[in-house]
């Protein structure tokens, strides 16, 4: 069981978003998923009461039941958890950090995103976890230089998707009917992007997971 944690004290960047559609994509391609929504402000708890499907799995839990709900959960054989967080550096947050395989940083393509996810990624790097940060509302069109500098930006501190995900009305859309985005508009630009991050997502909990001090050397700086 792989444990997926969408995490930063930054508001807005779309936690809770790509939470339910990461979570409906999963379960399209075959995976038994729950998410786990710690944030008080219940975002996917709400959503999961405007759906009609059964799946995937929703649970509002307190995080200081994180731990034992997912030792449960593993003896139930899901295959992936996806934890939804408060914009916080709050107690919620750093149970769900600590408990995951991968934390998933999702900022927009602006210096305040990635300034305010400051304090989260201090807290991952202090304890060696594994992060990835996720470029999310990019302006549609294609890379533009807002989307590239960013993504340099970010590579400097951590590994970055290559599956970034537009600003599109879809995910808007998406959350206000209770649906995934892949549900909502199966053949849609923003149901290929998030079927692309699950892609790289599922690709990145399949390597061993390290944190930055124990990642390997980069290729150009070996030998
Ligand atoms: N790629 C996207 N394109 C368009 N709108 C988006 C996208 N991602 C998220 N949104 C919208 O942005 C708003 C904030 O998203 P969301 O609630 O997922 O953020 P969050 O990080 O969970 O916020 P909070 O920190 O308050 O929990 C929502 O209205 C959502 O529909
Ligand atoms: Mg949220």
């Amino acid at each position: 069981m792989k444990v997926l944690a969408l995490v930063t004290q930054k508001g807005g960047t779309g936690k809770s978003s790509l939470a339910v559609s990461l979570a409906v994509a999963a379960e399209e391609s075959g995976l038994k998923t729950c998410i786990l929504d710690v944030d008080p402000q219940g975002t996917a708890a709400e959503w999961r009461a405007r759906r009609t499907a059964e799946r995937p799995e929703v649970e509002a839990i307190n995080w200081s039941f994180l731990s034992s709900r997912l030792y449960t959960l593993k003896r139930e054989r899901c295959d992936l958890i996806i934890i939804d967080t408060p914009g916080a550096n709050n107690a919620a947050a750093e149970a769900a950090m600590r408990d995951a395989t991968l934390c998933i940083i999702p900022v927009r393509p602006s210096v305040a995103d990635i300034e305010a996810a400051k304090p989260t990624i201090r807290y991952l790097s202090d304890r060696d976890k594994p992060f990835a940060f996720v470029l999310n509302q990019c302006p549609v069109g294609g890379r533009t230089a807002r989307t590239s500098n960013a993504y340099r930006a970010l590579q400097l501190l951590s590994a970055v998707s290559d599956a970034t995900l537009a600003n599109r009305a879809d995910h808007m859309d998406a959350l206000a009917a209770g649906l995934g985005v892949t549900e909502h508009a199966p053949s849609g630009k923003a149901a290929a992007e998030t079927r692309a991050l699950l892609s790289w997502l599922l690709a990145q909990l399949e390597r061993p997971q390290r944190g930055r001090r124990n990642e390997a050397p980069a290729r150009e700086a070996r030998g």
